[in-house]
This record gives structure tokens, C-alpha cells and sequence, in this order.
């Protein structure tokens, strides 16, 4: 072999590779799923994700529970396609769910709403028979939320303490990227100081700054890629505990 050929052939193995693992982001990979026997059919109020009440309508319960892709709860928020194997009962598509919740049985990727078990069918009878079976063959990736003309949104946390405690919970984070630091910002003076993730995606800090606040977000992607994103509203200074603010920002990607 010349070395002008072996030269084309480790060029030609390296574009291979690349071709490789680019399209593998939106690979399927293989696992099993279950489904929440005895709560709801929808999504949980109780989820470790600490959603409350927002946990048992989002996605209008298409939700699951995740063992490892929770992540400590930088899973929280992230969307999957979960489609089931057995050819008689699943559908081609399966079904688009968000993570709420930590938990895993039999070696399951996914504790499905039985909602959201029963949407991967064909129809409403392979729909009973999957829930039959209670455990199924499974193949899931990454997709990107969508949560049509909403903004991400801060809720206050009911366990905050105006002014000594704030804890507030992240919702409605669009597309496929993770929130992986949150800071708290003085809009004056613009210092800043780094959150603490409570659990799932409730963030907290005790003496927060007084005035009006703004958080700024860390979105992460699957290639480590960082962007800080600024919201256009800020937390007002008398901020209580239950309220909804809107950020007036939304990630889409
Ligand atoms: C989202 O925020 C923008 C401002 O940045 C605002 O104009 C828009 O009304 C907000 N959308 C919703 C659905 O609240």
C-alpha cells in the first residue's frame, strides 16, 4: 500500500466516524419501560422533579418517571420519544413524554403515566393489552420540548419564606437542552450569585438579594456547548410564595 492510499483510507475511516456519531444524537437506544400502577393515569403532584400541581397537567399527562436519565435532577424538563417493540400492539411513532419524576422498577429507563403507556398502541385494544403485559421492550431518544406560546416561567415555591428563603421551581424549558446552573442577579448593581439545586429543578438560596431580582439561566447542550440566557422580566421585589412569573424568554433548539 502507498502511503498517498493509506492516507485516503484514514481520511475516509475519520468521515465515517463523524457521519457515525452525528446522526447517533438522534439514535433510538434500546430499554424497557413500565407504568405508574396506582396513581393517576395522567401525570404526579408528587413527582421528584418538584413540579406541584403543574406536574399533573403538563404535556396533558403524557409524563414519566426516569432511573438514570433523571441526572440528578438535570433531567427534569427533558422530553423523550418512547416507542414499544412488540409489533402487534405498538405503533410506529409511540409517544413524546416529559420527565417529572425519579424512579425505576425491574431495570426500566421509564416509569410511564399509564396514559402515556397506553398512547404508545396502535389503538385502544392493543392499548389494554400493553397494560397487560406491564413491563415492555422499549426504544427511546431525546427530543425537544414544545410548549407552544408559553415562556419559561419561575413559580415560587409554597415552602419560600419572604425574605429569608426563596426557593422557586423552572417551568416550561422548550427544546433539548438541559438548564445546568441557575444565578440569582441584583438588577442594580448586577451581582449575581450561584443557586443551589434543591432536588429536581427546584432552585433555592437562603438571604436572597432585596429588589428585583432577575435569574439568569445555564442551558447546556448534548455537545457541551454553554449559553447564559438573561430573561426580559425580572422577579419583583416583593415576590411571594405560590406566585408565577413570566420570564418573557423561551429557548428554542
Ligand atoms: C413571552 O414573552 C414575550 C416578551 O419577551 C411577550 O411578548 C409574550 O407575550 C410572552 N408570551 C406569553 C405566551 O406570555
Amino acid at each position: 500500500m502507498t502511503c498517498s492510499q493509506l492516507f485516503f483510507i484514514l481520511f475516509a475511516a475519520t468521515f465515517l466516524f463523524m457521519g457515525n456519531s452525528d446522526t447517533c444524537s438522534d439514535c433510538f437506544t434500546p430499554s424497557r419501560a413500565s407504568y405508574y400502577p396506582n396513581s393517576d393515569d395522567r401525570g404526579t403532584e408528587t413527582g421528584r422533579c418538584g413540579y406541584g400541581t403543574f406536574g399533573a397537567t403538563i404535556n396533558s399527562g403524557d409524563v414519566s418517571a426516569a432511573s438514570d436519565l433523571y441526572r440528578d435532577g438535570v433531567g427534569c424538563g427533558a422530553c423523550y420519544q418512547v416507542k414499544c417493540s412488540n409489533m402487534n400492539y405498538c405503533s410506529d411513532k409511540g409517544v413524546n413524554v416529559v420527565i417529572t419524576d425519579h424512579g425505576s422498577s425491574h431495570n426500566t429507563d421509564f416509569i410511564l403515566s399509564s396514559r402515556a403507556f397506553g398512547r404508545m398502541a396502535q389503538n385502544t385494544d392493543a392499548a389494554a393489552s400493553l397494560l397487560a403485559l406491564g413491563i415492555v421492550d422499549i426504544e427511546y431518544r431525546r427530543v425537544p420540548c414544545s410548549y407552544p406560546n408559553k415562556n419559561i416561567t419561575i413559580k415560587i415555591d409554597d415552602n419560600s419564606n419572604y425574605p429569608h428563603y426563596l426557593a422557586f421551581v423552572i417551568w416550561y424549558q422548550q427544546g433539548k437542552k438541559d438548564i445546568t446552573s441557575v444565578q440569582l442577579c441584583e438588577t442594580q448593581s448586577y451581582e449575581c450569585k450561584l443557586l443551589d439545586r434543591s432536588y429536581g429543578a427546584v432552585w433555592t438560596t437562603t438571604s436572597p438579594p432585596s429588589g428585583p431580582l432577575s435569574v439568569r439561566m445555564l442551558f447546556s447542550d448534548e455537545n457541551g456547548d454553554e449559553t447564559w440566557i438573561t430573561p426580559v422580566n425580572d422577579i419583583p421585589s416583593n415576590w411571594k410564595p405560590g406566585d408565577i412569573y413570566d420570564s418573557g424568554v423561551q429557548v428554542i433548539a
